[in-house]
């Protein structure tokens, strides 16, 4: 085999962000909008191409030698780092060429970064013909994308790799598929674009010197989350929106990485019967989430609108990494 075309899902957080950066636990589904990543070895060659339209890369090459090296452009980090990872531990005796192609926005923070190192550490392993295990898909990954970012917890690439709802601690110490059909999610975009980094840092910094009180909010996330895990498994659907509500609180009130117009989106989806609604991922824009029952999920879609978001239509509980 010579080519290969691998999917892999986006995400959503449903409870316990910032927490989880900071060894607690928390839940994500996987999400059907999809990135993909089509590889193909070239014979006779020792180049790295990579075509990532989405992200603003064309026509991009580099010696296989290079692999990481020098000025990477932002688009085309997690690909090459994920190819380096990979060739230093598996040996690559011919060049390749990489074109990734996603379902969604790159701005929705849905992980494309990670869905795209998934895609391409499993590509790759299949052309390699290397039996991978989801947790080393997942090891491998995760460390691509501490490589680049730093830090982070992992839950996306988890997402990713082994799809589903999961209940996940920090870096793949629990990676618990919870066996659930689907969650009665309704996402709304709030246009405004958030970097992860930057929100993680922000929080840090301004519990400098009030340590222990951040490791006591982040203790009751912890706890949210953990009866989140029961209401999930009872499918307990209003449970589960009154604890979203609680995490909004410490997200909102006590982190402070909430913006007005998640806000109002949230208080819109409450207001039309939502049985809970919080942001989803660092927060400063990107994504809400609301959880409402089948007889108001029209209303809450028209006044997440109606408080200038977009309804963004989406499965959750989605498949993992696959071959396409
Ligand atoms: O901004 P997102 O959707 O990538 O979510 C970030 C969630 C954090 O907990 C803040 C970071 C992490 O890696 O878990």
């Amino acid at each position: 085999m010579n080519e290969v075309t691998v999917s892999a899902p986006g995400k959503l957080m449903l409870l316990g962000e910032h927490a989880v950066v900071y060894n607690r636990p928390c839940l994500v589904t996987a999400v059907d909008q999809r990135m993909r990543a089509t590889i193909e070895l070239l014979e006779n060659s020792q180049e790295f191409q990579l075509e990532a339209p989405d992200v603003n890369v064309t026509n991009y090459k580099k010696p296989l030698s290079d692999l990481g090296v020098g000025d990477i452009p932002k688009g085309a980090q997690f690909v090459e780092v994920a190819v380096r990872n990979m060739t230093e531990k598996y040996p690559l005796s011919s060049g390749l060429k990489i074109t990734t192609a996603s379902e969604f926005s790159s701005l929705f923070g849905f992980g494309s970064s990670s869905a795209s190192t998934v895609c391409v550490i499993k590509a790759l392993s299949i052309l390699l013909g290397i039996n991978l295990s989801k947790k080393e898909i997942f090891d491998m990954s995760y460390k691509t994308v501490l490589d680049i970012q730093k830090k982070g917890s992992g839950f996306d690439v988890a997402a990713a790799v082994f799809g589903g709802t999961l209940y996940f601690v920090t870096g793949g110490r629990a990676i618990e598929p919870l066996p659930v059909f689907s969650l009665p999610l309704i996402v709304g975009y709030s246009g405004v674009k958030a970097d992860t980094v930057t929100l993680i840092n922000k929080v840090k910094e301004s519990f400098a010197g009030r340590e222990i009180i951040l490791d006591e909010i982040y203790n009751g996330i912890k706890n949210l989350v953990e009866e989140a895990k029961i209401a999930v498994l009872k499918s307990d659907w209003q449970k589960l929106g009154d604890l979203m509500n609680q995490n909004q609180r410490y997200l909102r009130d006590d982190l402070g990485v909430s913006i007005p117009k998640l806000d109002d989106m949230i208080n819109a989806s409450l207001l039309a019967g939502a049985y809970g609604a919080k942001l989803s991922g660092a927060g400063g824009g990107d994504c809400m989430i609301a959880i409402a029952p089948k007889e108001t999920q029209e209303l809450v879609k028209a006044g997440i609108i109606q408080a200038g978001g977009e309804v963004i239509h989406v499965k959750n509980n989605a498949e993992g990494v696959r071959v396409e």
